[in-house]
């Protein structure tokens, strides 16, 4: 398959995706590209298809309608093993619940993907990344022996750890204080200016959306609106309207 440049500039594309539950439209005929190396942030009330978006856009979920392309291929197309794959080397994912496995430490949490990829931890990697998210002395705990927004931040070390091309964050910072979730914020910003990594984040904080390139206004499982360059004004006051 030949490349052109707009392919390559793509991270992931969706094309006329629907996903329906039963007679639910959780998302209904949505056409999207992340260019790569951008920060996007999504917002929308809740029941408005956010975390469909994003399992659709990560190939977690398959779309009921229409096609999703990650990094120019058609996912769609890949059988069961290779979707898995493809995800497990190229995508992060910050889970809305987290899904930290309970019978493992937080250093075996956060180490995971490599050892489900086989591929060894790049060890100043992982050390600075577990430093930044503020976990360092809590490595051999379980995730019930930790609060709530220290298993938020474990499971956003464990997305990050792999240093995937594409970072998908349902409400990453939801279970944190202002000040912690600003220092999570600034280690995502850094990452994605430092490696043209791609990140899409979840969130309900017209604060935390200011930190992204462009907030998507999702209403009833369509994209309503763009807004580019976001403030936390002006992200409040497009918020008042949907
Ligand atoms: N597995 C499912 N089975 C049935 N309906 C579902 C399922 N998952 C989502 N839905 C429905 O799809 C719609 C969109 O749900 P989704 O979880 O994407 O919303 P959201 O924007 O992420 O909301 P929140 O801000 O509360 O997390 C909702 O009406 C929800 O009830
Ligand atoms: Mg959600």
């Amino acid at each position: 398959m030949t490349m052109t440049a707009e392919a390559t500039a793509e991270a992931v594309s969706l094309d006329a995706v629907t996903r329906t539950y039963g007679p639910v439209r959780a998302l209904d005929g949505v056409t999207w590209t992340f260019r790569r190396g951008g920060f996007t942030a999504v917002m929308g009330p809740s029941g408005s298809g956010k975390s469909t978006f994003l399992h659709c856009a990560s190939g977690l979920d398959r779309p009921t309608e229409g096609t999703v392309r990650i990094g120019g291929v058609d996912i769609g197309r890949l059988s069961e093993t290779k979707r898995t794959r493809l995800r497990r080397e190229r995508i992060g994912y910050v889970f809305q619940d987290f899904n930290l496995v309970p019978s493992m430490d937080v250093e075996q949490n956060i180490t995971l993907p490599l050892h489900l990829g086989g591929v060894r931890a790049d060890r100043a990697w992982l050390e600075e990344v577990v430093r930044r998210v503020g976990l360092s002395d809590r490595l051999r705990h379980r995730p019930s022996e930790l609060s709530g927004g220290q298993q938020q931040r474990a499971a956003l070390a464990r997305a990050l750890v792999t240093r995937p091309e594409v970072v998908f964050a349902d409400e990453p910072t939801g279970a944190l204080d202002p000040r912690t979730a600003r220092d999570v914020l600034r280690l995502l910003r850094e990452t994605v200016d430092a490696t043209g990594q791609t990140l899409v984040l979840v969130t309900h904080d017209p604060a935390a959306a200011a930190w992204a390139d462009s907030v998507l206004f999702l209403s009833g499982g369509r994209i309503v609106d763009e807004l580019a360059d976001p403030s936390p004004s002006s992200v409040a006051a497009r918020w008042e309207t949907l």
